[in-house]
């Protein structure tokens, strides 16, 4: 049963029910849904991209809700409730961070900047910080203290991962979810939708941005990620 569509995903319950099945569409948006496509093949390069990024997570000791990839699109993965934060890390200025607060587009950052979204499409995903969090009950100081503490050493991963292939990673969102015994695991997608991802050497863009700021054929940009990662 379709529990839950969102732009680039649906999420289905399954017969057991600690267990979802996430559909990958190919369905692209941007700036809060102003801008849409439909990207035929997108849905199925981001499942297998976010498959090998979950894989790698967990082989690091990180938990997340993945179970394994079921299909093309489908992915078999621990039942969570989702938190209604995103979580942003920022290597390198681009996209938000930079419209915000007038800074150019990739100076290196000398530490990671951690930020949290409410995950909130009314309202536009504002930009809050542990006390808005906490004070709006999308979660205590502890699970905002893990949820740090975790994104941070999951950035250490993703960034020496994605460096052995000549890609340095930008920027990335992350969601959290709650499985049944309470504990908080890595949720959602890690793919060139929510990761900025730009080669080493020529700082070609090879995510979202290509259709955010039309930069090239988006599809193009997210095979040469997934045929890196193949290597
Ligand atoms: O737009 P902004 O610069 O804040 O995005 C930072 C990072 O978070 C980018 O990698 C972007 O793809 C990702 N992001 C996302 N979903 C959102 C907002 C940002 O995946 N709703």
């Amino acid at each position: 049963m379709l529990l839950y569509e969102g732009k680039a995903k649906q999420v289905y319950s399954t017969e057991n029910e600690n267990e979802y099945v996430v559909y990958y569409k190919d369905d692209a948006t941007a700036f809060n849904g102003e801008k849409k496509a439909s990207i035929a093949s997108k849905g199925i390069l981001n499942n297998k991209i976010c498959t090998i990024m979950f894989e790698t997570l967990e082989k690091a000791g990180i938990k997340t809700h993945f179970i394994k990839a079921l299909s093309d699109r489908e992915q078999l993965v621990k039942k969570v409730t989702i938190l209604p934060l995103e979580v942003i890390i920022r290597n390198i200025t681009a996209g938000s961070f930079c419209k915000r607060y007038g800074v150019e587009e990739g100076i290196v950052l000398d530490k990671p900047i951690f930020e949290m979204s409410y995950k909130n499409d009314e309202y536009g995903d504002p930009l809050i910080n542990d006390d808005h969090a906490v004070a709006l009950k999308l979660a205590t100081q502890e699970e905002i203290d893990y949820i740090r503490a975790q994104t941070l050493k999951i950035n250490e991963i993703m960034k020496e991962f994605f460096l052995k292939m000549d890609l340095k990673l930008v920027d990335f969102k992350l969601e959290f979810g709650k499985d049944a015994d309470g504990n908080i695991i890595l949720a959602d997608e890690i793919s060139p939708d929510t990761c900025r991802l730009w080669d080493v050497n020529t700082n070609e863009k090879l995510d979202k941005d290509r259709f955010r700021r039309d930069l090239g054929d988006l599809v193009q940009g997210y095979e040469e990620v997934l045929s890196r990662m193949n290597k």
